[in-house]
Protein backbone atom coordinates (compact mmCIF):
# COMPACT_ATOMS: atom_id res chain seq x y z
CA UNK A 1 0.00 0.00 0.00
CA UNK A 2 1.33 3.40 -0.85
CA UNK A 3 1.51 5.87 1.90
CA UNK A 4 -0.56 8.75 1.81
CA UNK A 5 0.94 11.71 3.72
CA UNK A 6 -0.37 15.26 4.58
CA UNK A 7 1.25 18.52 3.11
CA UNK A 8 -0.02 21.80 3.62
CA UNK A 9 -4.42 20.88 4.08
CA UNK A 10 -3.80 18.02 1.43
CA UNK A 11 -3.44 14.03 1.56
CA UNK A 12 -1.16 13.01 -1.22
CA UNK A 13 0.74 9.64 -2.32
CA UNK A 14 3.95 9.97 -0.51
CA UNK A 15 5.60 10.39 -3.97
CA UNK A 16 3.53 13.32 -4.82
CA UNK A 17 3.72 15.48 -1.79
CA UNK A 18 6.71 18.17 -3.14
CA UNK A 19 8.32 21.16 -0.56
CA UNK A 20 10.26 23.83 -2.28
CA UNK A 21 13.99 23.37 -2.28
CA UNK A 22 13.60 27.02 -0.57
CA UNK A 23 11.96 26.15 2.02
CA UNK A 24 13.28 26.87 5.17
CA UNK A 25 13.04 23.59 7.10
CA UNK A 26 15.36 22.61 4.22
CA UNK A 27 18.04 25.46 4.17
CA UNK A 28 18.43 26.42 7.58
CA UNK A 29 16.60 23.34 9.64
CA UNK A 30 14.23 26.24 11.02
CA UNK A 31 11.69 24.09 11.51
CA UNK A 32 9.77 22.23 14.72
CA UNK A 33 8.58 18.75 15.04
CA UNK A 34 6.16 16.06 16.98
CA UNK A 35 6.12 12.71 17.28
CA UNK A 36 3.22 11.23 18.56
CA UNK A 37 2.51 7.40 18.82
CA UNK A 38 -0.85 5.37 18.06
CA UNK A 39 -1.81 2.45 20.05
CA UNK A 40 -4.80 0.58 18.64
CA UNK A 41 -5.75 3.13 16.07
CA UNK A 42 -5.63 5.82 18.75
CA UNK A 43 -3.41 9.09 19.53
CA UNK A 44 -1.30 8.42 22.62
CA UNK A 45 -1.22 12.10 24.77
CA UNK A 46 -2.33 14.27 22.06
CA UNK A 47 -3.10 16.96 23.78
CA UNK A 48 0.77 17.13 25.21
CA UNK A 49 2.31 17.32 21.91
CA UNK A 50 -0.18 19.97 20.70
CA UNK A 51 0.51 21.77 23.72
CA UNK A 52 4.61 21.26 23.24
CA UNK A 53 4.07 22.47 19.25
CA UNK A 54 2.61 25.51 20.03
CA UNK A 55 5.66 26.59 22.47
CA UNK A 56 8.31 25.67 20.31
CA UNK A 57 6.49 27.64 17.43
CA UNK A 58 6.12 30.94 19.81
CA UNK A 59 9.59 30.31 20.94
CA UNK A 60 10.86 31.17 17.51
CA UNK A 61 7.91 33.47 16.37
CA UNK A 62 6.78 30.83 13.80
CA UNK A 63 3.00 31.30 12.97
CA UNK A 64 0.76 28.33 13.90
CA UNK A 65 -0.18 26.25 10.30
CA UNK A 66 -3.63 25.57 11.58
CA UNK A 67 -5.68 25.08 15.11
CA UNK A 68 -5.14 22.27 17.46
CA UNK A 69 -8.56 20.88 16.44
CA UNK A 70 -7.22 20.91 12.38
CA UNK A 71 -4.41 19.03 13.42
CA UNK A 72 -6.39 16.45 16.02
CA UNK A 73 -8.30 15.95 12.60
CA UNK A 74 -5.97 15.82 10.09
CA UNK A 75 -3.80 12.92 12.93
CA UNK A 76 -6.43 11.41 12.96
CA UNK A 77 -7.52 10.74 9.14
CA UNK A 78 -3.54 9.93 8.44
CA UNK A 79 -4.21 6.63 10.86
CA UNK A 80 -7.69 6.39 8.92
CA UNK A 81 -5.88 6.15 5.23
CA UNK A 82 -3.02 4.58 5.72
CA UNK A 83 -4.91 1.64 7.79
CA UNK A 84 -2.64 2.27 10.97
CA UNK A 85 -2.99 0.33 14.47
CA UNK A 86 0.47 0.81 16.13
CA UNK A 87 3.04 3.26 14.81
CA UNK A 88 3.78 6.70 15.03
CA UNK A 89 2.60 10.32 13.04
CA UNK A 90 5.35 12.56 12.68
CA UNK A 91 4.72 16.17 12.24
CA UNK A 92 6.80 18.91 10.86
CA UNK A 93 6.42 22.82 10.78
CA UNK A 94 8.69 24.91 8.91
CA UNK A 95 9.16 28.78 8.12
CA UNK A 96 7.78 27.77 4.54
CA UNK A 97 9.29 29.13 1.55
CA UNK A 98 10.60 32.66 1.23
CA UNK A 99 11.35 31.73 -2.62
CA UNK A 100 15.26 32.95 -1.82
CA UNK A 101 18.55 32.14 1.02
CA UNK A 102 18.20 34.78 3.83
CA UNK A 103 19.29 34.48 7.40
CA UNK A 104 16.67 37.06 8.39
CA UNK A 105 13.30 35.82 9.21
CA UNK A 106 10.55 36.30 5.79
CA UNK A 107 7.45 38.21 6.71
CA UNK A 108 4.16 36.80 7.82
CA UNK A 109 3.01 36.88 4.11
CA UNK A 110 5.07 33.52 4.14
CA UNK A 111 3.20 30.97 5.35
CA UNK A 112 4.20 28.03 6.96
CA UNK A 113 4.95 24.25 5.36
CA UNK A 114 3.14 21.44 7.39
CA UNK A 115 4.01 18.13 6.70
CA UNK A 116 2.81 15.07 8.59
CA UNK A 117 3.52 11.60 7.63
CA UNK A 118 2.69 7.73 9.30
CA UNK A 119 5.06 5.07 10.23
CA UNK A 120 3.59 1.87 10.57
CA UNK A 121 4.81 -0.21 13.54
CA UNK A 122 2.90 -2.92 14.42
CA UNK A 123 3.46 -4.57 17.89
CA UNK A 124 4.88 -1.05 18.58
CA UNK A 125 4.36 -1.49 22.37
CA UNK A 126 5.68 -5.06 21.93
CA UNK A 127 9.26 -4.39 21.56
CA UNK A 128 11.14 -7.29 22.86
CA UNK A 129 14.52 -4.68 23.55
CA UNK A 130 11.91 -3.81 26.67
CA UNK A 131 12.46 -7.72 28.11
CA UNK A 132 16.58 -6.77 27.88
CA UNK A 133 17.05 -3.56 28.39
CA UNK A 134 19.01 -0.67 26.33
CA UNK A 135 22.70 -0.63 26.51
CA UNK A 136 24.58 3.02 26.38
CA UNK A 137 27.74 5.43 26.09
CA UNK A 138 28.06 8.77 27.10
CA UNK A 139 28.99 11.11 24.97
CA UNK A 140 30.08 15.01 25.02
CA UNK A 141 26.86 17.14 24.47
CA UNK A 142 27.91 19.79 22.39
CA UNK A 143 24.46 20.89 21.23
CA UNK A 144 22.68 24.32 21.32
CA UNK A 145 21.65 25.75 24.10
CA UNK A 146 18.03 25.72 23.32
CA UNK A 147 17.39 21.77 23.90
CA UNK A 148 13.84 22.52 24.96
CA UNK A 149 12.53 23.97 21.70
CA UNK A 150 11.99 20.59 19.51
CA UNK A 151 13.34 21.71 16.36
CA UNK A 152 14.76 19.91 13.42
CA UNK A 153 18.31 20.46 13.98
CA UNK A 154 19.31 16.49 14.54
CA UNK A 155 22.75 16.04 12.93
CA UNK A 156 24.60 15.50 15.94
CA UNK A 157 21.61 13.50 17.67
CA UNK A 158 22.25 11.67 14.53
CA UNK A 159 26.24 11.33 15.05
CA UNK A 160 25.52 10.16 18.95
CA UNK A 161 23.35 7.64 17.40
CA UNK A 162 26.77 6.54 15.14
CA UNK A 163 28.79 6.48 17.88
CA UNK A 164 26.44 4.04 20.08
CA UNK A 165 26.14 1.55 16.78
CA UNK A 166 29.93 1.94 16.43
CA UNK A 167 30.10 1.29 19.85
CA UNK A 168 27.74 -1.89 19.23
CA UNK A 169 25.72 -0.65 21.91
CA UNK A 170 21.61 0.89 21.74
CA UNK A 171 22.02 4.99 22.13
CA UNK A 172 24.23 7.54 23.62
CA UNK A 173 23.48 9.63 26.50
CA UNK A 174 24.76 12.91 26.53
CA UNK A 175 27.48 14.51 29.25
CA UNK A 176 27.51 18.17 30.03
CA UNK A 177 29.61 19.57 32.98
CA UNK A 178 30.17 16.22 34.33
CA UNK A 179 26.63 15.58 34.48
CA UNK A 180 23.95 13.80 31.81
CA UNK A 181 21.30 15.91 29.98
CA UNK A 182 19.21 13.18 27.72
CA UNK A 183 20.07 10.93 25.65
CA UNK A 184 19.82 11.24 21.51
CA UNK A 185 16.20 11.50 21.58
CA UNK A 186 14.63 10.16 25.14
CA UNK A 187 14.94 11.60 28.43
CA UNK A 188 17.28 9.55 30.87
CA UNK A 189 16.34 8.45 34.33
CA UNK A 190 18.00 6.41 37.08
CA UNK A 191 16.21 4.49 40.20
CA UNK A 192 18.13 4.29 43.48
CA UNK A 193 15.67 2.49 46.29
CA UNK A 194 11.92 3.58 45.83
CA UNK A 195 13.37 7.15 44.42
CA UNK A 196 13.17 7.96 40.55
CA UNK A 197 15.99 10.88 39.64
CA UNK A 198 15.96 12.64 36.77
CA UNK A 199 17.27 16.66 35.11
CA UNK A 200 15.17 19.09 36.03
CA UNK A 201 13.22 21.51 33.11
CA UNK A 202 15.48 23.80 31.79
CA UNK A 203 16.71 25.27 28.24
CA UNK A 204 19.03 22.27 28.61
CA UNK A 205 16.88 19.37 27.84
CA UNK A 206 13.51 18.73 25.78
CA UNK A 207 10.46 18.96 28.08
CA UNK A 208 9.42 15.10 27.19
CA UNK A 209 5.86 14.63 26.78
CA UNK A 210 6.23 10.91 28.33
CA UNK A 211 8.38 12.60 30.92
CA UNK A 212 5.80 14.09 32.62
CA UNK A 213 3.47 11.54 32.40
CA UNK A 214 5.69 8.89 33.77
CA UNK A 215 6.43 11.04 36.70
CA UNK A 216 2.96 11.80 37.30
CA UNK A 217 2.61 7.53 37.77
CA UNK A 218 5.58 7.38 39.98
CA UNK A 219 4.39 10.13 42.37
CA UNK A 220 0.51 8.37 42.40
CA UNK A 221 2.72 4.48 42.98
CA UNK A 222 4.02 6.13 45.69
CA UNK A 223 7.57 6.70 44.49
CA UNK A 224 9.62 9.33 45.27
CA UNK A 225 10.64 12.23 42.48
CA UNK A 226 13.62 13.90 42.14
CA UNK A 227 14.35 16.08 39.49
CA UNK A 228 18.41 17.11 39.81
CA UNK A 229 21.22 16.12 37.30
CA UNK A 230 22.94 12.88 37.94
CA UNK A 231 26.78 11.50 36.79
CA UNK A 232 27.05 8.30 34.59
CA UNK A 233 29.08 7.17 37.77
CA UNK A 234 25.94 7.86 40.05
CA UNK A 235 23.68 6.01 37.25
CA UNK A 236 26.69 3.02 37.02
CA UNK A 237 25.62 2.27 40.93
CA UNK A 238 22.10 2.87 40.41
CA UNK A 239 19.70 -0.29 41.00
CA UNK A 240 17.79 0.61 37.59
CA UNK A 241 17.83 2.93 35.02
CA UNK A 242 15.63 3.50 31.57
CA UNK A 243 14.75 6.37 29.15
CA UNK A 244 11.60 7.73 28.09
CA UNK A 245 10.18 8.72 24.77
CA UNK A 246 7.21 9.47 22.48
CA UNK A 247 8.08 6.05 20.69
CA UNK A 248 10.00 3.95 23.00
CA UNK A 249 7.65 4.82 25.67
CA UNK A 250 9.69 3.44 29.32
CA UNK A 251 12.63 1.47 28.20
CA UNK A 252 14.57 0.01 30.84
CA UNK A 253 18.96 0.89 30.54
CA UNK A 254 20.73 -1.98 31.82
CA UNK A 255 24.35 -0.83 30.97
CA UNK A 256 26.05 2.53 30.84
CA UNK A 257 29.91 2.66 29.18
CA UNK A 258 29.96 -0.85 29.97
CA UNK A 259 29.16 -0.91 33.38
CA UNK A 260 26.33 -3.14 34.47
CA UNK A 261 23.46 -0.78 36.17
CA UNK A 262 22.46 -2.87 39.31
CA UNK A 263 21.87 -6.99 38.51
CA UNK A 264 22.38 -5.82 34.76
CA UNK A 265 18.83 -7.19 33.61
CA UNK A 266 15.81 -5.42 33.63
CA UNK A 267 14.56 -4.73 36.89
CA UNK A 268 10.76 -4.53 38.77
CA UNK A 269 10.67 -1.20 38.79
CA UNK A 270 11.13 -0.18 35.60
CA UNK A 271 8.97 -3.23 34.38
CA UNK A 272 6.01 -2.06 36.13
CA UNK A 273 6.39 1.82 35.43
CA UNK A 274 6.45 0.72 31.77
CA UNK A 275 2.92 -1.17 32.48
CA UNK A 276 1.55 1.87 34.24
CA UNK A 277 2.57 3.72 31.97
CA UNK A 278 1.13 1.91 28.60
CA UNK A 279 -2.29 0.73 30.32
CA UNK A 280 -2.74 4.67 31.41
CA UNK A 281 -2.32 5.97 27.95
CA UNK A 282 -4.09 3.58 26.16
CA UNK A 283 -7.18 4.19 28.33
CA UNK A 284 -6.32 7.88 28.00
CA UNK A 285 -5.79 7.52 23.91
CA UNK A 286 -8.19 9.73 21.45
N1 LIG B 1 12.26 12.38 20.45
N2 LIG B 1 14.74 14.35 24.45
C1 LIG B 1 15.00 14.45 23.14
C2 LIG B 1 16.28 15.07 22.71
C3 LIG B 1 14.07 13.95 22.20
O1 LIG B 1 14.32 14.06 20.88
C4 LIG B 1 12.87 13.34 22.65
C5 LIG B 1 11.82 12.81 21.71
C6 LIG B 1 12.65 13.25 24.05
C7 LIG B 1 11.41 12.63 24.63
O2 LIG B 1 10.28 13.44 24.41
P1 LIG B 1 8.83 12.80 24.28
O3 LIG B 1 8.63 11.97 25.49
O4 LIG B 1 7.93 13.97 24.23
O5 LIG B 1 8.83 11.96 23.02
C8 LIG B 1 13.60 13.78 24.91
C9 LIG B 1 11.30 11.92 19.47
C10 LIG B 1 10.53 10.71 19.90
C11 LIG B 1 12.01 11.73 18.14
O6 LIG B 1 12.84 12.57 17.83
O7 LIG B 1 11.72 10.78 17.41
Amino acid sequence: MTRTVYLNGDYLPETEAKVSIFDRGFLMADGVYEVTSVLDGKLIDFDGHCARLARSLRELDMAAPCSDADLLAAHRELVRLNDITDGMIYLQVTRGNPGDRDFAYPGPEVTPTLVMFTQDKPGLADNPAAKTGWRVISVPDVRWGRRDIKTTQLLYPSMAKMMAKAAKVDDSWFVEDGVVTEGTSNNAYIIKGNRIITRHLSNDILHGITRAAVLRFAAEAQMEVEERPFTVAEAQKADEAFITSASAFVMPVVEVDGVAVGSGTVGATVTRLREIYLEEMRRAAI
